[in-house]
Parts: structure tokens; C-alpha cells; sequence
């Protein structure tokens, strides 16, 4: 089977009920994405499908119908996304192992709504777990991704 993940038409195997997680990790090599409790529960695994986050953990690639994006693939060293310098700019990680899922919502937030109200970004981003408690510097990051021009 092939998807197409950041752009590129990718061999993920042939087992059409393998989680996109494990695909994305175990075969395709893209590490960023993180397995957190595997439930749909923490939402460490969140990547997009043609724009809408979804949990990879729960998702069987052969339910895959739309283009995969990654943290790999929404910005570059060379030209971050927005709301990656937001992030480095408030400082938000700790431990970090949440955060590329805390991203990747956080990108389709700022995509549905550029201009997100405190309560559309606890609405968007409850469902994104960080045990270290960085939820306010999330907060911050998001209202600062909104006042920077791009994507
Ligand atoms: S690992 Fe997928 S939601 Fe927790
Ligand atoms: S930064 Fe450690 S779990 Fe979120």
C-alpha cells in the first residue's frame, strides 16, 4: 500500500489495519509523531489527513483516504511554520513528548480559525494532553502564532 505523507507517495506496507502510528514510525522512519496511551486518549499521535487532525494510533491505513501530514512535514529548518517560532518564542516545552501533537492541533486550529478566542483554543487543544502542565505556554504560543503572517 502507498500513501501519500508530506508530499511524497510512501510504501507503508500491506496490512491495511496497521495503525497509521506504526506506519509512521516503524516503516516510514518519521519519529516525531509520538505513541502516548494508544486509545485516543492523549493525543501525542495527532497528524493530519488532508488538513483535519486525526489520532494516528486509531487510525488503519487502509482508512486512509486523504494526504498525511506529519510534524515532519509543516515546516523546515530553513523556514519554520508560524506556529513553530510561536512556540520557541514562549518557551512552551518541558519534557517535549507531547508537543509535536500539541502542534499539530494547533496548526489545524489556526487554519479552521486564524483568529482563535480562549475558548476556541481549549476547545481545539482539550483533547491534547501534557503531563508537564504547559498548557498556558501552549495558550500564549497559539495567541502569538495568530499575529505572525503565513501559512
Ligand atoms: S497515542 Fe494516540 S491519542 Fe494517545
Ligand atoms: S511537555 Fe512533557 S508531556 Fe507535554
Amino acid at each position: 500500500m502507498k500513501l501519500v505523507i508530506n508530499g511524497n507517495s510512501v510504501d507503508v506496507g500491506d496490512d491495511p489495519e496497521m495503525p497509521l502510528l506504526w506506519a509512521l514510525r516503524d516503516i516510514v522512519g518519521l519519529k516525531g509523531t509520538k505513541f502516548g496511551c494508544g486509545v485516543a486518549a492523549c493525543g501525542a499521535c495527532t497528524v493530519h489527513i488532508d488538513g483535519v487532525p486525526v489520532r494516528s494510533c486509531q487510525t488503519a491505513i487502509g482508512d486512509v483516504t486523504g494526504a498525511v501530514t506529519t510534524i515532519e512535514g509543516i515546516g523546515s529548518v530553513e523556514k519554520l511554520h508560524r506556529v513553530q517560532e510561536a512556540w520557541i518564542a514562549e518557551q512552551v516545552p518541558q519534557c517535549g513528548y507531547c508537543q509535536s501533537g500539541q502542534i499539530m492541533a494547533a496548526v489545524a486550529l489556526l487554519a479552521e480559525k486564524p483568529n482563535p478566542s480562549d475558548a476556541d483554543i481549549d476547545d481545539a487543544m482539550s483533547g491534547n494532553l501534557c503531563r508537564c502542565g504547559t498548557y498556558p505556554r501552549i495558550r500564549a504560543a497559539i495567541r502569538r502564532a495568530a499575529t505572525i503572517e503565513g501559512a
